[in-house]
């Protein structure tokens, strides 16, 4: 068993109710399966290409919003988490927008529930890595069960954003680029109720290199690599403004000819 997954897990059961109430405020998912663009970037949907009627896994589906624009798009969707409580409010709001996803409980590092080479696409990304132990692990499982051509998109949060101090003015660096942890720290305060220092969790910077080579390894090769935005997000309380938003890697498993490249 891996520790920290198993401290993150902890975690995030215990502040769904929570953090879900803010998913519910905003109100995305009750129409991202009609309005795609409202949980996928025009890249995204450009690397995609048209998803109707493929295998498409989601790891780490969080919010499951790219999960329900997915399969409003057409996909067989697979949702994979580490918590159990993210998937039963999304398996019930799934439910009520009559959307048909198969939801998987399972660690993004040991997906043996699923088989090997029976996806299309793999997604994951949007704050994933950052809970994950073993990026390399994580994303070898990923190519695993990609087809040979299937490709993995990967969008996450930039690494450039998350080594600055919070709440101050100017930019003001807290960690090394190179520092990938753990960091520990405690949840506690983001559910009411929780007694502080009761939900130890960890998190672990990748760097764009980290993110690189473990796509390389889980035998896909790199067909793009895009950085994108600059803008300062609602949440963040330093002034990030300039630093690119999203880091976006779309790898493509080898071992066949792709469609359209033969000859
Ligand atoms: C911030 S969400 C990111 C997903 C989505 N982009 C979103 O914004 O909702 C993080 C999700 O990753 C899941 N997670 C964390 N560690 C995981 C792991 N080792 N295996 C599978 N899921 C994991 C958490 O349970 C949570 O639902």
């Amino acid at each position: 068993m891996n520790l920290f997954h198993e401290a993150n897990r902890r975690g995030w059961d215990a502040v769904s109710p929570h953090w879900q109430a803010g998913i519910e405020a905003q109100g995305h998912w009750r129409r991202c399966h009609r309005e795609p663009e409202l949980a996928l970037l025009p890249e995204e949907r450009r690397y995609l290409g048209d998803v109707a009627g493929r295998d498409v896994a989601v790891l780490g589906s969080g919010d499951n919003l790219v999960a329900f624009a997915l399969a409003g798009l057409g996909a067989r969707v697979t949702s994979v988490d580490l918590s159990a409580m993210q998937l039963q409010i999304a398996a019930e709001r799934a439910r009520a927008l009559g959307l048909s996803i198969r939801f998987v409980h399972a660690d993004v590092t040991a997906l043996g529930a699923l088989a090997t080479a029976t996806f299309d696409v793999v997604y994951t990304g949007g704050h994933v890595a950052v809970w994950v132990s073993d990026l390399k692990r994580y994303y070898a499982e990923a190519g695993r069960i990609l087809r040979p051509a299937g490709l993995l998109l990967v969008n996450e949060y930039h690494p450039f954003r998350r080594i600055w101090k919070q709440g101050v003015h100017r930019l003001e660096r807290e960690l090394s680029y190179y520092d990938r942890g753990p960091h520990q720290y405690d949840r506690a305060d983001q559910a009411p109720g929780l007694a502080p220092g009761t939900l130890p969790s960890y998190n672990f910077h990748w760097t764009v290199s980290d993110y690189v080579t473990a796509l390389l390894q889980a035998g896909c090769e790199l067909l793009a690599l895009e950085e994108i935005g600059e803008a300062r997000q609602s949440w963040e309380e330093a002034p990030l403004e300039g630093l690119p938003e999203c880091l976006l890697l779309v790898g493509r498993k080898r071992g066949a000819t792709a469609p359209g490249e033969a000859g």
